[in-house]
Parts: structure tokens; C-alpha cells; sequence
């Protein structure tokens, strides 16, 4: 079932992906060459506690840290490393979430590290776009498979693969609730979207095929052909003419 959220439950939602987004604007700003992942996961800490939130991440069935940091070939889940720098030319994902008053939020964004390929930075633009067109798609009355087709279409207009593995999903309560929102699907199927839904949908490209595997580390999401891949999450609330992005600002 998804859960339609009161407002007083929404405000908190609001409250808690404000600080991520908050909180993943610096971390943007620092990401640089030469950085380690380690510093960039211990400023996201730090920088939550400060704001009264709580990492979301850390210990999430087992999961060591509080940020995801993907770099390339990495999909998602990337965990922070102190010996892990970042390069000049990387393309690198971060994936922040947090709790406040038992509710939560999430997002995630792409960037490059110096300067970047031609062909990565259209990686990056693509991803985002299909967050964007994804976010278009939601409103009251609308079909779960609209929003994933969104993505599915800007993903094959740019010549990209989405990665079929990992979806977006409900958030809330928990941070992950029903329903899961792949990003690919057909026009007019699926759930249809009410006021109060609350959403995080989040998009995976590939410049490559769309599989992945897992590292050794049991966490780390690579492209099966180690090709680039990038990621933008959103938390977002259906209203009765689109919908509030709740992570807005980054
Ligand atoms: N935003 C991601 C998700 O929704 C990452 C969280 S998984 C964690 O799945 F294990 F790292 F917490
Ligand atoms: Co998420």
C-alpha cells in the first residue's frame, strides 16, 4: 500500500531533505581532486548532526557510512574510503540521506572532478534531464508508469542505458516504502499518484549497457562493462497540480 502523508507528516519530510539538500550542496562544492571520499563522507556527518538530523544511511542494513560515493563505473553505493582520492576527470556520484523527527529524506547528484570528457559531461546532462522530465511527469491523477517512462525515453533519446537494477521508491516513515518506481516503464500503467504521496525517484544512466554487479565489498554497484554511469534523487511530494520538490535547492 502507499501511504498518503499528512501535512504535519510532510512538513517533516520537508524539513529532513532540506537538510540534504543543504548539506549536498557543500558537499558538491568539494568535490575536487584530490579529496577523499573518507572527508567528503565525514563533512556529511558532521554537517547533518549540526542541523539536528540524523545520517539515514549509516548502519542501514549494515551499510558503514553516511554518504554513497560512486565514482565512473561505480552505479551507486560507493563507500567512502580514506584512501580513495579523487582524480581529476572523475565522474562522481554522491548519495546523501537523512532522518529528522522520524521522517525522512534523499537525494543524490553528479559531477565531475576538474575537468571532464565531452561524453561524461552529456552523461551528466542526461541523467539530470531525466530527473527533471521524471519530476514533469508526477501529479495527481497521473500513472506510476509515466514517471518511469519519462526517464526510460531521455535516457534512449541521448543513446544511454538506464540501469534496471536499482529504482527509486517511497519515502517517509522509512526510506524506503512502496512503491518502487523503476526507471523505465510504459505510458498508463502502474499505480495512479495522489496528493500526499511522497516519492524519491532517482535515476541511474550508463553510457554503456544497463547491468551491474557488485563488488567484493558487498555494496559497491559497478556497470557490468565498466562503463561510466551517473545518478540524480530527488524527494519529492504529489500534489494535485505536479508536485513539491522537497530536496529542491542543491
Ligand atoms: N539513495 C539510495 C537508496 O535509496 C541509497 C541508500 S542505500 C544505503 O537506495 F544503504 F546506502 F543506505
Ligand atoms: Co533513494
Amino acid at each position: 500500500m502507499v501511504e498518503i502523508k499528512t501535512p504535519k507528516e510532510i512538513e517533516k519530510i520537508r524539513k529532513a531533505s532540506n537538510i540534504v539538500a543543504e548539506v549536498l550542496c557543500g558537499i558538491k562544492k568539494k568535490i575536487k581532486p584530490g579529496v577523499s571520499t573518507a572527508q567528503l563522507n565525514e563533512f556529511a556527518e558532521d554537517q547533518i548532526a549540526r542541523r539536528g538530523g540524523i545520517c539515514a544511511f549509516l548502519g542501514y542494513r549494515g551499510y558503514p557510512a553516511a554518504l554513497c560515493v560512486s565514482i565512473n563505473e561505480e552505479v551507486v553505493h560507493g563507500i567512502p574510503d580514506k584512501k580513495r582520492f579523487i582524480r581529476e576527470g572523475d565522474v562522481v556520484s554522491v548519495d546523501l540521506g537523512c532522518v529528522f523527527e522520524n521522517y525522512y529524506g534523499d537525494a543524490a547528484l553528479t559531477v565531475g572532478a576538474g575537468k571532464i570528457t565531452a561524453e561524461h559531461k552529456k552523461l551528466i546532462e542526461a541523467a539530470e534531464q531525466a530527473l527533471d522530465r521524471a519530476i514533469s511527469a508526477v501529479k495527481k491523477g497521473a500513472r506510476l508508469g509515466d514517471v518511469s517512462h519519462a526517464i526510460e525515453k531521455c535516457a534512449a533519446a541521448y543513446g544511454m542505458s538506464v540501469i534496471r537494477e536499482f529504482t527509486g521508491h517511497g519515502i517517509g516513515r522509512k526510506l524506503h516504502e512502496e512503491p518502487s518506481i523503476p526507471n523505465f516503464g510504459s505510458p498508463g500503467t502502474g499505480i495512479v499518484l495522489e496528493s500526499g504521496m511522497t516519492l524519491a525517484i532517482e535515476p541511474m544512466l550508463s553510457l554503456g549497457r544497463g547491468d551491474v554487479s557488485i563488488k567484493k565489498d558487498g555494496w559497491t554497484a559497478v556497470t557490468a562493462d565498466g562503463s561510466c554511469s551517473a545518478h540524480f534523487e530527488h524527494t519529492l511530494c504529489v500534489t494535485d497540480t505536479g508536485c513539491e520538490v522537497l530536496t529542491a535547492g542543491i
